[in-house]
């Protein structure tokens, strides 16, 4: 029994499925990285786990339960966090009110948890009083990444957030969210850096076309010729 999964998962926007028949899961403490080619289905199976598009077969299971009836609110109250691939923060707010944002479904003291954000992302608490928009790729990513923290989530999903940062950021935000696993949420993340990714991952899914064409190690994937030939450009 995995912690979180979403198992079998068909379905789409109304037209033709977009995932067929997919599973997805992510342990504690885990990392996780789905990889495929674009328009895989990658951001659709994010959401279908997120419970932003409806099944039409298939289920999602987090801590033993079936949750795949929940709305997206109360995935989150159930513990899981969602930073989506585009839009994941609001530009105009400053960077405290983005963090202070991310915690609405909280009715106790946030204080601590905005401070382990800054401890994770020192410059974002230097920045703070400025709005996001101002920020560079990178620490928006940052943003996004703590806004949905402030839930404090048992899992976070994360869909491609070093799209469009440097090499050099993107290291950083990898181990980042290395430390982040290493607290005991588990982490599922999308990413078009396939390479580095698996990597960082425990785990690894090659989705093609809304199926599982490799689920194996991060390292296993990275020795197999053929994902290596076909997903990770030689
Ligand atoms: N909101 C939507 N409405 C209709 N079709 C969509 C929507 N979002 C994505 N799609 C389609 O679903 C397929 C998979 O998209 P997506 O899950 O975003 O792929 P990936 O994240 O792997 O690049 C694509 O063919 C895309 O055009
Ligand atoms: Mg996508």
């Amino acid at each position: 029994m995995s912690f979180l999964i979403g198992e079998n998962m068909t379905g789409g926007y109304g037209g033709s499925d977009i995932l067929n028949g997919c599973t997805i899961a992510v342990e504690q403490g885990e990392i996780a990285v789905i990889v495929g080619p674009n328009g895989a289905g990658k951001s659709t199976a994010m959401k279908a786990i997120f419970g932003m598009l409806n099944l039409r077969h298939g289920q999602v299971r987090f801590k033993g339960a079936d949750i795949t009836a929940l709305s997206p609110q109360q995935r989150v109250l159930a513990g899981m966090g969602f930073v989506p691939q585009t839009h994941n923060v609001f530009t105009s707010m400053s960077v405290e009110e983005n963090l202070e944002m991310g915690a609405f479904i909280r009715r106790d003291d946030i204080r601590a948890s905005l401070e382990q954000v800054y401890a994770l992302f020192p410059v974002l608490k230097e920045k703070r009083r400025q709005p996001a928009g101002q920020l560079s790729g990178g620490q928006r990513q940052q943003v996004a990444v703590g806004r949905a923290l402030m839930t404090q989530p048992q899992v976070l999903m994360l869909d491609e957030p070093t799209a469009g940062v440097s090499p050099i950021v993107m290291d950083e935000l990898f181990d980042r969210i290395i430390e982040i696993a290493r607290t005991g949420i588990a982490i599922l993340m999308v990413e078009q850096n396939a390479r580095q990714a698996l990597n960082i991952a425990d785990k690894g899914y090659v989705l093609v076309q809304g199926s599982n064409r490799f689920t194996d190690s991060g390292a296993a994937l990275m020795a197999n010729p053929e994902v290596r030939r076909s997903f990770l450009g030689g």
